[in-house]
């Protein structure tokens, strides 16, 4: 396997500041070297050029700083492509999770078709109908499946990026009510931390990777740092109590890399100014170790 990684310094979907940060303490807690001692070829191809200032958020209250985002996502949408059309697989830093849509993007223009798992504490499924907070790091998911404003859905020139079929979210625990609707009325395959409590880890993730692969070129993996319990990654803007265990976490990982299902991934929302110690930065550079093989024996 092939690697680049690439950073998207943004914070502009978050409400928080920081999580611009996310990319640097990443790979100050070791990504790089980490992944050549599992003797993975990875190149380490810098940060996405960003807009450096952010508008006045009070100003665009129902989709604030969507001009930044645009500009942000279709930047990643371009270099993504590049990156998995030369058959790298790209390990893409975030950013708050509104990148995703540039990543996914970027990732679908190339292939034919690919299959999605979105594992988060939230279902970023808001649209700016239903979205409270008017943050776009919370409609990210909607915008890939072809929901929400033109400006989003249509990122790279086309859409759907995924069919909802193949899209899958595992570890929600806390939805808006507008979205909440969205999501029962999608086609999109939900595991909330309730599912995951009853079945187990392991046999709602065989379930995840068989609907998300199913008659996909490869699968997308979307992981907010945020599905974790907030004991175990203090680092981030939107701590949801209840998260997934540590174990789980790996786990769910492993399996993915197991299956061999995984073409690319973005790691989000990892924010240094809120962490303890880089404890946070450090859980994502083990997690994306698992994702890409790292095995105990
Ligand atoms: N649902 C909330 C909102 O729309 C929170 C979204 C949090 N999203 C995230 N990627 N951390 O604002
Ligand atoms: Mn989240
Ligand atoms: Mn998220
Ligand atoms: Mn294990």
């Amino acid at each position: 396997m092939k690697v680049k990684v690439l950073g998207v310094p943004s914070d502009f979907g978050a409400n928080r500041r920081g999580v611009d940060m996310g990319p640097s303490a990443i790979r100050y807690a070791g990504l790089i070297d980490k992944l050549k001692e599992l003797k993975i070829k990875v190149e380490d191809i810098s940060d996405i050029n960003i807009p450096i200032t952010r508008s006045d958020i009070s100003k665009c209250q129902k989709l604030k700083c969507l001009d930044e985002i645009v500009v942000s996502c279709e930047a990643l949408s371009n270099t993504v492509s590049e990156v998995v059309s030369d058959g790298y697989f790209p390990i893409v830093l975030g950013g708050d999770h509104s990148i995703a849509i540039g990543s996914v993007a970027g990732v679908s223009r190339v292939k034919e078709s690919i299959g999605l798992i979105w594992i988060d504490a939230h279902g970023d499924f808001n649209t700016q109908k239903t979205s409270n907070s008017g943050n776009i790091h919370g409609m990210p998911l909607s915008a890939i499946v072809g929901k929400g404003v033109d400006e989003l859905v249509n990122c790279g020139g086309f859409s759907p990026k995924v069919k909802e079929e193949n899209t899958v979210l595992v570890g929600v625990r806390d939805l808006d009510e507008g979205e909440k609707r969205l999501l029962k009325e999608s086609k999109l395959t939900i595991f909330t931390m309730d599912d995951i409590d009853r079945k187990g880890m392991y046999q709602i993730m065989k379930e995840a990777i068989r609907i998300s692969s199913k008659d996909v070129e490869g699968v997308h993996l979307s992981f907010d740092i945020d599905v974790l319990d907030p004991l175990e990654a203090p680092g981030v803007g939107t701590p949801v109590k209840g998260g997934i265990s540590y174990r789980e976490a790996h786990l769910a990982l492993e399996m993915l890399s197991e299956n061999e299902i995984l073409t690319s991934l973005d790691l989000v929302e990892v924010n240094p100014i809120l962490d303890q110690y880089n404890k946070t930065a450090e859980l994502a550079v083990e997690l994306i170790l698992s994702a890409l093989g790292k095995r105990i024996l």
